[in-house]
């Protein structure tokens, strides 16, 4: 665990870094999930920092993941988009998870967009569905937050009763069906991975109230609410739970279905930014 002065060190360190390479702070981050990484190409006018350059900033190794920040304009509005994250399952700590969001705060960022590849649970969602996050359940087994409050970021006990923004959610549902999407929202469930679950894990998230299924965007989400940040969840459904169907799960196959609805989602994507108040 990190010490609220290690860590105001290495913001510090990561800030002052940053605010030398881009033109100004940007108004909206944006991290992209396993196969969603092509928003970031986007972006226009585009200052590509690799994570590598950044004080302080853990390096991704998961495949499908190549690890950039990019500072640019997406639909008018200046973007930061985070082009591969880091996830408990790799081995990182929460604090490492979770450090480009800090990063966001400290230097005055104040809206976050998360998107993923999930595993579908609601019944009747198929793969290719683009599902708004109406609330999650943290089942990591850790918090971002344990350990010494950051208390310059956030309080203690940070409310989470509107974790993802009521306003962006009804937002983004309304932009769906234009883009041939049905308007959904639905409860995502994290886990800490790398196994996918069991059927009998799947019965019990989906007992407990879960539609959607992944290894990722909670810590995030955590963070950037303690920070104050507003937040928006898309997942992309990219292949149904253990049990819902007959088949096996692979990571090929979240991988091909992200490639197979990557157009809409980069329309949809595209539009539901320029918007974001
Ligand atoms: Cl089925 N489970 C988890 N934990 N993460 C996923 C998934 C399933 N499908 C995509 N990501």
């Amino acid at each position: 665990m990190i010490n609220e002065q290690v860590m105001t060190t290495w913001l510090n360190d990561a800030q002052n870094f940053l605010l030398k390479k881009i033109p100004y702070i940007p108004e909206l981050g944006i991290i992209l999930g396993s196969g969603l990484g092509k928003l970031a190409e986007l972006v226009e006018d585009a200052v590509v920092i690799p994570y590598s350059e950044i004080p302080h900033f853990p390096v991704s190794t998961v495949t499908g993941h190549s690890g950039k920040l990019i500072v640019g304009t997406l639909g008018d509005r200046k973007v930061m988009a985070l082009q591969g994250r880091f996830h408990y399952y790799e081995g990182y700590e929460m604090h490492e998870v979770t450090f480009p969001v800090r990063l966001m705060q400290t230097i005055g960022m104040k809206g976050l967009v998360v998107t993923n590849a999930a595993g579908g649970i609601h019944p009747d969602y198929r793969p290719g569905d683009l599902i708004v996050i109406k609330d999650h359940i943290n089942l990591t087994g850790s918090n971002p937050l344990r350990g010494a409050n950051l208390s310059n970021l956030g309080p203690r006990f940070p409310d989470l009763s509107e974790a993802y923004d009521g306003k962006w959610r009804e937002l983004a549902l309304s932009l769906m069906t234009e883009h041939g999407l049905n308007p959904r929202q639905g409860v995502y469930a994290a886990l800490s991975g790398p196994s996918y679950e069991t059927p009998s894990e799947i019965r019990y998230l989906r007992t407990i109230g879960a539609d959607l299924v992944g290894m990722s965007t909670v810590p995030e989400v955590i963070v950037a609410n303690h920070g104050g940040m507003k937040v928006l969840g898309i997942s992309c459904v990219t292949n149904m739970a253990a049990g819902i169907l007959e088949q096996k799960l692979d990571h090929q196959e979240v991988l091909a279905t992200a490639d197979r609805i990557e157009e809409t989602f980069l329309r949809y994507m595209g539009q539901l930014i320029a918007l974001l108040d």
